[in-house]
């Protein structure tokens, strides 16, 4: 199923390493780059171009938060659940978030345009509550600003 483009940008990364399974994230990252996330049959494929069982590539897949296996919205929310974004009230942001997309963590607008879910802290816990959209990250959240952010993404 992987596209001649998706093969060759994997082989131009795997030319760099000894090893094929080091470039096991970075395959991933290119097949999400072109679909959008990562469906069972491009495990299989990229499997047998890293020299890889499937199992092993899930294992990494599902390790990496930021690999999606099934499909997505437009926008991945990725709202920050950790301790300095839970301390700074993390939790009734991700209530308003789903109260205001009519979504649970983890599901995806009727539409299409937003998923949203849970993260791991996102390395800005001096500027907590924080999530990310798409690769733009928000900070010092509070429920007007999400308002105002959501706005931006169509
Ligand atoms: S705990 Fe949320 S960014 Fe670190």
């Amino acid at each position: 199923m992987l596209s001649r483009e998706e093969k060759e940008e994997i082989e131009a990364a795997a030319a760099a390493f000894p090893v094929r399974q080091s470039v096991a994230i970075d395959a991933l990252r290119i097949v999400q780059r072109y679909r959008g996330w990562v469906p069972d049959e491009a495990i299989d494929d990229l499997g047998e171009l890293l020299e890889m069982s499937t199992a092993e590539l899930d294992g990494v897949a599902s390790f990496y938060n930021l690999i999606f296996r099934r499909p997505v919205g437009r926008h991945v929310i990725l709202a920050c659940d950790s301790v300095s974004c839970w301390l700074l009230g993390s939790d009734g942001l991700m209530e308003y978030i789903s109260g205001r997309l009519g979504i649970a963590s983890g599901q995806t607008t009727a539409d299409g345009r937003f998923t949203l879910l849970p993260s791991v802290c996102l390395g800005a816990c001096d500027r907590a509550p924080v999530m990310m959209i798409d690769d733009d990250l928000h900070t010092n959240l509070d429920a007007e600003k999400v308002d105002r952010i959501l706005e931006r993404y169509e």
